[in-house]
């Protein structure tokens, strides 16, 4: 599908690998310039390398990384116009497993990495006349679940941000927009060794989704063509949520 974004520039983060590294793929796809982030090492470059796009590190569970990581696509892409917000995700458990130490971890990364990356955009965005804010959060954002409590609570913020700041930065051609993945079979869903059959029991679609799902979706809120659509968050899950 031709989204109109060839030129576009793009930052993808937390993407050397799983729905970052779709995301970015989708969006190379459609011919758009695209700069990806995650920790370094040799995956980072080498995803760069295999997908057509520059490679920018950072570890974003840093204070100031995510604001220092726009700085550097930026300049490396020669603008910004595109930015998927994304990371690993937060310490897993229960209420009673987490100490302050992984709530605070928890914030840090999803919370103020985005906040700071966001700021940092912005203000590009608002001279261009045009900018594309997408947030991968999850459907535990709308319905918890019970492990991964550090999620359940932080991503609604992150939906309640992007619903406030839509209404400042909509009259400037600028959407924000959450992506809320289910379960979707990434290295990460492998590693954490979820028993893959009882999750799709759980699934109407009777699958995990596929990165490229996510991919294409993002894709297409980045593109002119989503201009209308503002301050929501839209899942790919085949089914899954239950909430209206
Ligand atoms: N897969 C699912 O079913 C699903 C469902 C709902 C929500 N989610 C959420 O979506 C996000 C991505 O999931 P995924 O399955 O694609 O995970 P993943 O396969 O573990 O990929 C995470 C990506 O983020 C990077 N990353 C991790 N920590 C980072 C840090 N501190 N700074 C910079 N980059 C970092 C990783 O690269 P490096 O390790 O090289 O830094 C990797 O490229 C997570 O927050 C996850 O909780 C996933």
């Amino acid at each position: 599908m031709d989204l109109g974004l060839k030129n576009r520039r793009a930052l993808v983060m937390g993407a050397s690998r799983g729905l970052g590294r779709a995301i970015a793929e989708a969006l190379v796809a459609d011919g758009a310039k695209v700069g990806i982030c995650a920790r370094e090492g040799a995956r980072l470059h080498e995803t760069a390398e295999a997908i057509g796009a520059q490679a920018f590190a950072a570890n974003l569970s840093e204070d100031g990384a995510g604001a220092a990581v726009v700085r550097d696509a930026r300049a490396g892409l020669g603008g910004l116009d595109i930015l998927v917000v994304n990371t690993g995700g937060p310490p897993a458990g229960t209420f009673d497993m987490l100490d302050d130490a992984a709530w605070r971890a928890g914030f840090e990364s999803l919370v103020i990495s985005a906040v700071q990356s966001i700021r940092e955009a912005l203000p590009g965005m608002r001279a261009q006349k045009w900018g594309r804010i997408i947030i991968v959060t999850s459907v535990s954002a709308r319905e918890p679940i019970p492990t991964i409590v550090i999620s359940n609570v932080m991503r609604p913020g992150l939906h309640g941000l992007i619903n406030t700041l839509s209404k400042d930065v909509a009259a400037d051609g600028i959407t924000l927009n959450a992506v809320m993945p289910g379960f979707i079979l990434t290295e990460r869903i492998v590693e954490t060794g979820f028993d893959q059959a009882k999750l799709i029991e759980q699934i109407p679609a009777r699958r995990l989704g596929k990165p490229e799902e996510v991919g294409a979706l993002a894709a297409f809120l980045a593109s002119d063509a989503a201009a209308y659509i503002n301050g929501q968050a839209i899942a790919c899950d085949g089914a899954l949520q239950r909430s209206i």
